[in-house]
């Protein structure tokens, strides 16, 4: 077993009504069994505070897609760090691609977003990853030491206690196109051996770095066995709960 904390994260993104999310929830809490890894959902919004009620006391975490950095105030439609805590959620994934890609969110403003959840205690699952084209060119460790630098290395050391990194190539997520297990491997080498370069081994070493982008239960076992790899965010297999144990039980 690996040392590192080891996590399976579901995204649920924008899917699943409150009655939808009801029953997901009933099936996941049937299925749920003592793991190596730590379990998470990430509901919509509106159904965070219910998830979080219906999972209390369980082994499996409700957390949020994603917040705003500002602590509240005049930003139409969107959701603080403080109420997030306020409903028993302490973690928030920040920086998904999708949110980059439709939402325009830029490396700066997940800097002020890390920040924001950090002050409030919030853990940050924090998302990156190269697109086809960088992936193409030869240019994906370039792309991704970016991403990590202009979002992260503003943080002291000790703030990456509270951070747990999700290497997610644009092109495989929702597409059925996986990134190779060695691929996800060496991509994962490279992120531990950037924040060393930084913060030093200690940091590097105790790092969580989840693969995300088409993991499903065929090719979970493989993926999870890389030794860089400490497990995954989840996208669309995370919506039905024999699949999504499925790759929680690859561990
Ligand atoms: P996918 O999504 O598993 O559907 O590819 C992963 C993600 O977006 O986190």
């Amino acid at each position: 077993m690996k040392m590192r904390k080891q996590i399976v994260a579901g995204n649920w993104k924008m899917n699943n009504n409150l009655s939808q999310t009801e029953a997901l929830i009933d099936a996941l809490k049937s299925k749920s069994q003592a793991s190596n890894a730590e379990v998470m959902v990430a509901p919509t919004f509106t159904n965070l505070y219910h998830a979080s009620q219906a999972l209390h006391g369980t082994t499996i975490e409700v957390i949020a897609q994603n917040m705003h950095f500002a602590e509240n105030g005049a930003y139409t439609g969107e959701v603080s760090a403080s109420m997030l805590k306020s409903i028993g959620v302490k973690t928030v994934i920040l920086g998904h691609s999708e949110r980059r890609e439709y939402f325009n969110e830029t490396d700066d403003l997940l800097a002020k977003k890390v920040d924001a959840a950090l002050a409030n205690d919030l853990r940050v699952i924090f998302c990156f990853g190269e697109e086809l084209a960088d992936r193409k060119s030869g240019n994906q460790d370039a792309i991704v030491e970016a991403q990590l630098k202009n979002a992260l290395f503003h943080l002291e050391g000790e703030a990456f206690k509270n951070i747990v990194l999700a290497y997610e190539p644009v092109w495989a997520i929702g597409t059925g196109e996986t990134a190779t297990p060695e691929q996800a491997q060496d991509m994962h080498a490279f992120i531990r051996k950037t924040l060393a370069g930084t913060y030093g081994d200690d940091v590097a070493n105790d790092m969580t770095i989840l693969y995300g982008g088409s993991v499903k239960p065929a090719n979970a076992q493989e993926i999870f066995s890389k030794p860089d790899v400490d497990g995954g965010l989840i996208g669309g297999a995370a919506l039905k709960a024999d699949d999504f144990f499925a790759i929680v039980n690859a561990f």
